[in-house]
């Protein structure tokens, strides 16, 4: 018992067979959608352009394969706990049934860097394309202290200076508007998702096939800049950092396992949404990270707008481009941050329901019926961050807590394959124990490319969640006091993906 106690396999799938069904609707074609719809966000339309010019320069390319790979191990390894335990709760829950409570905690707790803190990520990158439309089309130009971090960390330096800005309005008040949304229970629906996601696909697919007729071929030499004698800027150690940078991008097919409730075989149908989501973005951001670094000089890529400033490049003849690559990004941002943020009370519902946190959190509104309290701390803490902080620092360490949750899961296969190796697995990792190695061993490549302050911030945040835990969870879990885990079933409301 204590820090070391499981939840077994047998009760997991009892705590969510109990009671109340949502509806089985969803296929493994309606589950690629939703992946795709969660993971086309500010990576691609904002993060590539400072990690091709921090970073990798046209090598993004590479930096690009590179992560596509750690990701295609980890959702392997993803599909098979999502088909045998297509439960809530992700990650946080495979630790709980595989590697015990204390390291379920430390994924949960992670997972919050990634859910919560993406929010606040893709709400500063939203930020960027809408304040580029205001300026551009409709002549509004919002002053610069209202629309900038008021805090920057520059490169190498652990110190956040003031910028002499005040806040980023715009993205304060996108993550406040979802978060009312979230609250009354306003979901986004198949079909708002699955148009949301044929527009971003759509812009891309535009930028990547008109761009084609422009771009430089020189602009893509030198294709892996000199390393100027600093690791992680440029040279092969720029692929590295520029792969762990980009990781951003392909964060999200995860939330396809939390829709398990709702598939309709998700034995079959998890693997085809975590992967089938996987393959199609992978050759979508190779594809224009190529078109990107074409069209305009890594150099020229370190803006908020970077696929705007790109298409631009190509001069009056793709200036029809520019408003439909701006609106594109302003609602499939707008989207990804809503499908965050109602990722992360589902988190914390499935934390609080077996005691590690507090009853608050599970909370559910009467008329509404929604996690609200869970959700309004999400949204205020998650607009702070959002007004406060640059993008990239932002990123930065969602990625690096996303690897680190990936690593965790790819590790409990290892050890569920070898402790339980009888359990009925629908969907099998396939040539065990060498993918989840290999994930394991790319997705902690990405995190040491993320250097050395990166690392630093995640120590700090994990040393905060374990002071919680053994303050608070410890004490309070129902699992570690030999209790059944959870209390009844979730609300149909609670937030999920759709
Ligand atoms: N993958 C998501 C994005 O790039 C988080 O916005």
């Amino acid at each position: 018992m204590g820090i070391w106690s499981k939840k077994s396999i047998a009760q997991l799938q009892g705590d969510e067979g109990a009671g109340h069904e949502l509806r089985r609707t969803l296929t493994g074609f309606q589950l690629t959608l939703l992946g795709i719809g969660a993971i086309i966000g500010a990576g691609i339309f904002v993060v590539t352009g400072t990690a091709a010019a921090q970073h990798s320069g046209p090598a993004i390319i590479l930096a690009f394969v590179l992560a596509g790979l750690g990701c295609l191990f980890a959702g392997l390894c993803y599909a098979e706990f999502a088909a045998m335990i297509p439960v809530a709760g992700s990650a946080y829950t495979y630790g709980y049934a595989t590697l015990g409570e204390l390291i379920a905690w430390i994924i949960g707790w992670d997972l919050i860097l990634e859910y919560l803190f993406a929010a606040s990520t893709v709400a500063v990158g939203w930020s960027g394309y809408f304040t580029a439309f205001l300026r551009d089309y409709l002549h509004i130009q919002l002053p610069r202290e209202l629309v900038t971090a008021p805090f920057e960390v520059a490169a190498g330096s652990h110190i956040p200076h003031a910028t002499g800005a005040i806040m980023n309005l715009p993205a304060v008040l996108l993550v406040g508007l979802m978060t009312v949304l979230l609250f009354v229970g306003v979901h986004e629906s198949a079909r708002v998702n699955n148009i949301i996601v044929a527009v971003k696909v759509t812009v891309v697919l535009l930028v990547i096939g008109f761009g084609a007729f422009y771009v430089v071929p020189s602009n893509w030499t030198p294709f892996i800049p000199e390393n100027t004698g600093t690791f992680g800027h440029f040279g092969w150690s720029g692929v590295l950092s520029g792969a762990g940078v980009i990781f951003f991008a392909f964060i999200g097919f995860d939330a396809v396992s939390t829709a398990a409730q709702e598939t309709r075989n998700p034995q079959k149908d998890l693997p085809t949404g975590i992967l089938g989501s996987l393959a199609v973005c992978t050759l979508l951001y190779v594809l224009m990270a190529a078109v990107m670094t074409g069209l305009a000089h890594y150099t020229t890529l370190n803006v908020p707008e970077p696929v705007y400033v790109a298409i631009s490049n190509a001069g009056a003849s793709l200036n029809w481009l520019r408003p439909i690559v701006s609106l594109g990004a302003v609602a499939g941002l707008a989207s990804v941050v809503l499908v965050m943020l109602m990722a992360q009370p589902r988190i914390f519902y499935a934390m609080s329901r077996d005691g590690l946190l507090p009853p608050f959190f599970a909370r559910i509104h009467p008329r509404f019926k929604t996690p609200y309290a869970s959700t309004l701390l999400t949204g205020v803490v998650a607009m702070v961050v959002a007004g406060l902080f640059p993008i990239g620092l932002l990123g930065e360490l969602v990625s690096i807590g996303t690897l680190f949750a990936f690593v965790v899961v790819c590790g409990g296969v290892l050890v569920l394959r070898y402790r339980q190796p009888e359990l009925n697995r629908p969907f099998r990792t396939p040539f065990v124990p060498v993918v989840p190695v290999l994930g394991i061993v790319v997705c902690m490549s990405l995190m040491i490319g993320l250097g050395l302050e990166t690392w630093l911030r995640l120590f700090i945040w994990l040393g905060l969640g374990l002071a919680i835990y053994f303050g608070y969870g410890r004490r309070h879990s129902r699992i570690g006091h030999g209790e059944r885990a959870a209390v009844g079933p979730p609300p149909a409301d609670l937030g999920g993906p759709l």
